[in-house]
């Protein structure tokens, strides 16, 4: 946790700062409703600043002097301070809660829409388990934050005010004493506060380090199963769990310490005035309803001043949280779009990639000076090793990074300088990792295009060779699959992801080995309704597999990062020494359903003959 230590330390001014912002976007929608919880709050102080007022006319006109004719308004006045008390109290408490709970969502909201924006870069090196759970404590914290404020402010400093302003009319020498208090708390708070702020930050990190490994490992557990890691992640999570509690106690220690401080304060501010009043009673036998009024007045200030000081604690830890939520909401996110950006203009779809270098990290470039050209309405493949650079094209055609050097040209325009939904509008996408999202089979193939219909779904299922399997799921289209398609095989997920490229009807198809997982049967039947589909569109696809390659009207074959050669597979596979002509060579000598592997057996196997 150095990490989290070492994190500069706010300003002293900072929390007014992020309270104010924190108001600034929200309270105003909730002006009425604060007036509201407002007008409960001061309810409340006034019934019960009244109390102290009741007891002296029962000490001394009733009690001291037999006034019995009193009592049923005295009563009748502490029983009306209870009911208000106890009806504002309620008012308060759902009208808060009703702030704080639309407060949440809206944060939720604001959150999701903002990672939304966010780019992919983002997300390589956030993990998503952690980032989920540092948010839900965060937000939870600035409802808590708001809440408090409001009742600290508006109901425990008012009262408190009220109480005091009691306490000075009724006797201004016991005031002065029973105030003595006052400085030496405010100081000890000052300091829990500050110690507290940095205890804070820290619990969350790990509380959000905690629940996402736990995510991650339910997510991967049939690997931790397959590889018995059950142990192992059991001991680093214990060590994970052992640090939030130890933090969790840490900020008990830390914060509860006000509790002990204030008591012992209260009992002498408490024991001070007894002792003096007593004092001042034996010297001159004044009445004692006045000092009775007084004791009540300042045992009922005692609660809220002590809740004042918490409140102060309290509210440090949610400046933490609240400070967290701007970090992220502040992110920029990276490829935005340029100013004055225009909409990409498709006619036939011509891609051109123009010397484009690439890396994911600074000082590790993954792609060096691409070229090629992907002809309009014909289909481009990609072909190479693991490693070399393929996804990442594809990757950057979408747009989820910017390219370091060059440009993608789409029909002669800059995808940098024209708008991102635009750019993606015009494509269909099947990624490498084909991902279902939660709901029904139709919802994920709808993805593609949010107003397809029915009969469209079901025909570019059956396109997809989909349409069989989906038939025989237990409740067809509208069968739920989970957030990992848990109950689909990765050839199902992939079909289900053709499909939703299928629907999508984009005039530039990319698909990233798209049909990998299937069978020689089944992606040779789902190939035969991909060339249906690609005949009018611009295609780009990546294969491992000659076979989906062979019938491409154009090749490119990548190595680390470079086109090392370009051509169609009768003039490739003639090259007698070129990279492809091996590739073609090994594949269809060993029946190797993967170039890489073929690639790395065929190297080895050359390796040997040099050695030789
Ligand atoms: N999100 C990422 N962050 C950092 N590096 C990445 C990322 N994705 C890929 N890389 C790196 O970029 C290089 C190219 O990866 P890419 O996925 O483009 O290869 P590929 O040709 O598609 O390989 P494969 O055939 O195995 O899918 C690799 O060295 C990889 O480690
Ligand atoms: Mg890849």
């Amino acid at each position: 946790m150095a990490s989290a230590n070492t994190k500069e330390k706010p300003a002293p001014g900072e929390i007014v700062a992020v309270l104010r912002r924190v108001l600034s976007e929200n309270a105003r929608e909730y002006l009425p409703l604060y007036g509201l919880a407002v007008l409960c709050l001061l309810a409340i102080a006034g019934a019960t600043a009244f109390i102290p007022w009741v007891m002296r006319p029962l000490i001394d006109d009733v009690f001291y002097r037999g006034d019995f004719g009193l009592i049923p308004l005295i009563c009748a006045a502490v029983a009306g301070v209870f009911v208000v008390r106890g009806l504002a109290t309620y008012g308060q408490a759902v009208i808060l809660a009703k702030i704080g709970n639309n407060l949440v969502a809206r944060y939720q909201q604001r959150i999701f829409d903002h990672l939304m924006r966010l780019g992919l870069d983002f997300y390589t090196d956030t993990r998503s388990g952690r980032l989920a759970a540092q948010i839900n404590e965060n937000v939870l914290g600035v409802r808590d934050m708001l809440s408090m404020t409001l009742k600290s402010i508006a109901g425990d400093a008012v009262l408190l005010v009220a109480l005091v302003g009691a306490m000075i009319a009724l006797d201004p020498v016991l005031s002065a004493i029973a105030l003595l208090i006052g400085p030496p708390l405010i100081f000890v708070v000052n300091k829990i506060m500050r110690r507290l702020r940095r205890v804070a930050r820290a619990s969350v990190e790990v509380n959000a380090r905690l629940v996402g490994a736990m995510q991650e490992a339910t997510q991967g557990i049939a690997i931790v199963k397959a590889f018995t890691m059950e142990e192992q992640l059991s001991a680093k999570l214990s060590q994970l769990i052992a640090e939030a509690e130890s933090q969790a106690n840490k900020i008990a220690r830390v914060s509860e310490r006000v509790t002990p401080i204030s008591e012992i304060l209260a009992g002498f501010a408490i024991a001070g005035v007894i002792g003096y009043a007593a004092y001042r009673a034996s010297v001159g036998g004044e009445p004692p309803g006045s000092v009775f009024a007084f004791i009540t007045a300042l045992l009922l200030a005692y609660d809220p001043a002590r809740r004042l000081a918490r409140v102060q604690v309290g509210l440090e830890r949610s400046l933490v949280n609240a400070r967290m939520i701007y970090e992220l909401l502040d992110i920029k996110p990276h490829q935005r779009d340029m100013p004055g950006a225009k909409e990409l203009d498709v006619g036939k779809g011509e891609i051109r990639l123009d010397r484009i270098s690439f890396g994911y990290a600074p000082g590790l470039p993954v792609l060096h000076e691409v070229s090629f050209r992907a002809a309009a309405g014909k289909t481009t493949a990609i072909v190479g090793g693991s490693g070399a650079g393929k996804s990442t094209l594809v990757v950057l055609l979408q747009r989820f990074y910017d390219v370091e050097g060059g440009a993608i040209l789409i029909d002669g325009q800059n995808i940098a300088e024209v708008t991102k939904h635009s750019l993606r509008r015009q494509i269909a996408y099947v990624s490498q990792h084909p991902y279902l999202f939660e709901g029904s089979v139709r919802d994920n193939i709808r993805y593609g295009r949010p107003d397809a219909t029915d009969a469209e779904i079901e025909e570019a299922a059956r396109l997809a060779h989909a349409d069989e399997f989906i038939r025989q799921m237990p409740e067809g289209y509208d069968t739920l699959v989970g957030e990992n398609g848990v109950t689909l095989s990765g050839g199902q997920r992939q079909r289900l992801s053709i499909a939703r490229a299928i629907v999508r009807n984009a005039p530039i198809l990319l698909l990233d080995e798209a049909t990998s997982a299937l069978d020689n049967e089944s992606e040779a039947r789902v190939q035969e309704a991909l060339d249906e589909i690609m005949k009018s569109k611009t295609t780009i696809v990546i294969a491992h597999r000659l076979s989906t390659v062979v019938d491409a009207d154009h090749i490119v074959v990548m190595e680390e990062g470079r086109v090392a050669e370009e051509g169609t597979h009768r003039s490739l596979a003639s090259r007698k020494d070129g990279l492809y002509a091996r590739f073609h060579r090994l594949q269809s000598e060993r029946g190797l359903g993967l170039v890489d592997d073929a690639a790395m057996a065929g190297e080895a196997a050359f390796d040997r003959e040099n050695v030789k």
